[in-house]
């Protein structure tokens, strides 16, 4: 099997590639081996602070360059990006276990959101308006704030970032970025793509090493006038309150309990393949991954043995090989939690239709397999029913009604994606209507976002922002209205009406 030769990955701060400044390093490694994949910087706080100073100091040229001149940076870097897909993929499943299926899926998604927000450097749009008074112009342009600070989860360890730097640098901000700490190698290669296609040095910084120095210092350097993250809930909400007290813009993107509503009129083959795909691709790790799924009590007993059929069908495996379906989870760590979490539904009276353990057979013992678990009997309210597991454990919840299945689905403390399974179009029709979550599908399942669409979701989802489609841009830009008196005189808005 082809495997990436170990990396030494680095910083990039002001357009040069350097250690940290302690020397200290942190290693990457397989999680489905086990083994050590490169090395990269253990940075401190001094590495930020050089960072956040050369991303200022790029700021004022990197912000007068025309929009359309920084787009054909990002056109290249697609580009390159399209040409290295295939290394990157597989660097990516190394890192971080995903099927190569995949990560190449990440990278196009990457690709995809180059491509669309380098098309808005020729329009970025704002508008023109009458004004209240004769001879005079009003209208209104997008301007860049600053310094951003990018911290990314190791689950899309490209599309994410990508979501963050592209619209963030075609602005006219600079950025200083934090890959996760699991995937710093794909963080440093997607950067490194971006300095390549010519980026001054400066506009876009790498710092890698952990949350707790790395984010933290980000969050808390009065130079950054942005944070964008993606994360858990509870580091979220700790960032908010530091960039509350700093003033800071933050745009946040957390947890998941997502649903899909099976009715009784659905296509069960359909529904079947593509909740198999939601709750199990990515090993269940994903933001969007369905994570419930209420079934319409005349479904049930058939959409369950379905699901447990296909669950135990699924091979687990490292994800270079062709014949895998499901990758590892990213640690030891994430196994244990997930595993805790299936002691608690059990305790909670929720039966283990299949799963619900870690694999060990042969060389998944090496790695960190964790069987696709399906849990029945799950009422809502359950813990394993409220909280975001974020892996291959997903939930059978009956109900008797869509008004029933609605309100189950909206029960939980977030709103990232939702979707329903059924042949009525009223019925659909109205879930759209009562469903409150950021992204809805019909008759697909909870993943597959595409980046021209805004990403993000309600509740203790976000903070009311979004990623992807043009609605990206409010995040990254600030909006200044112009007015320009052309009569020669005064006139007074508001007063100056006869
Ligand atoms: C995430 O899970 O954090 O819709 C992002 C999807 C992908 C993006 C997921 N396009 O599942």
């Amino acid at each position: 099997m082809a495997t990436v030769t170990p990396e030494l990955g680095r910083n990039l701060i002001n357009g040069t590639w350097v250690e940290a400044t302690s020397g200290q390093t942190m290693a990457s490694v397989n999680p489905a081996t086990g083994d050590p994949l490169g090395v990269v910087p253990r940075s401190g706080p001094d590495d930020v602070a050089a960072a956040v100073a050369a991303a200022r100091a790029a700021f004022e040229p990197w912000r007068k360059l025309p929009a359309p001149r920084r787009a054909e940076i990002l056109y290249r870097a697609a580009e390159e990006l399209v040409r290295q897909k295939e290394s990157l993929a597989r660097l990516m499943t190394q890192e971080m276990g995903k099927v190569l299926a995949e990560t190449r899926g990440d990278v196009q998604e990457a690709i995809d959101m180059t491509y669309f927000i380098a098309g808005e450097g020729r329009r970025l749009h704002g508008y023109t308006t009458p004004s209240e008074m004769p001879h005079k112009a009003a209208y209104c342009i997008r301007v860049p704030v600053g310094v951003v600070g990018v911290i990314t989860p190791w689950n899309f360890p490209m599309a994410i970032p990508s979501w963050k730097i592209i619209p963030a640098l075609l602005c006219g901000n600079t950025v200083v970025f934090k890959p996760a700490t699991y995937t710093p190698l794909v963080g440093i290669r997607f950067a490194q793509i971006l300095h390549d296609a010519g980026l001054p040095p400066g506009v876009l910084n790498v710092v890698t090493g952990s949350g707790s120095t790395v984010g933290d210092v980000l969050v808390e350097h009065p130079d950054v006038a942005i944070i964008s993250f993606t994360g858990s809930t509870s580091t979220g909400l700790a960032i908010a309150e530091k960039c509350a007290r700093a003033g800071k813009r933050v745009s946040l993107e957390m947890g998941g309990k997502n649903a899909a509503i099976v009715m009784d009129d659905a296509d069960l083959d359909l529904a079947t393949d593509a909740l198999i795909w939601s709750a199990f691709g990515t090993s269940g790790q994903r933001c969007t991954a369905c994570s419930r799924i209420i079934t319409h009590t005349a479904a049930r007993r058939e959409l369950t043995e379905r699901l447990a059929t296909r669950t135990a069908a699924l091979r687990l495996g490292d994800g270079l090989l062709p014949s895998t379906d499901v990758g590892p989870v990213v640690s030891e760590a994430q196994l244990d939690s997930i595993h805790g979490y299936v002691e608690v539904g059990k305790r909670e009276g929720a039966r283990v239709v299949v799963g619900g353990g870690r694999a060990r057979d042969g060389a998944l013992g090496r790695g960190y397999f964790y069987t696709p678990t399906i849990f029945d009997n799950v009422r809502p309210g359950m813990r394993v029913e409220q909280e975001e597991i974020f892996g291959p454990v997903t939930d059978l919840i009956e109900a008797q009604t869509l008004e029933e299945a609605v309100r189950i689905l909206n029960g939980v403390q977030y709103g990232l994606s939702a979707s329903i399974f059924t042949r009525d179009v009223n019925t659909a029709m109205r879930a759209i209507d009562d469903i409150f979550t950021g992204i809805v599908y019909v008759n697909h399942g909870t993943i597959g976002a595409e980046v021209h669409l805004p990403f993000g979701g309600t509740k203790n989802t976000g903070n009311g922002h979004r990623e992807g489609g043009l609605q990206a841009l409010d995040v990254f830009s600030e909006w200044k209205a112009v007015y320009i008196d052309y009569s020669g005189r005064l006139q007074r808005a508001q007063i100056d009406k006869d």
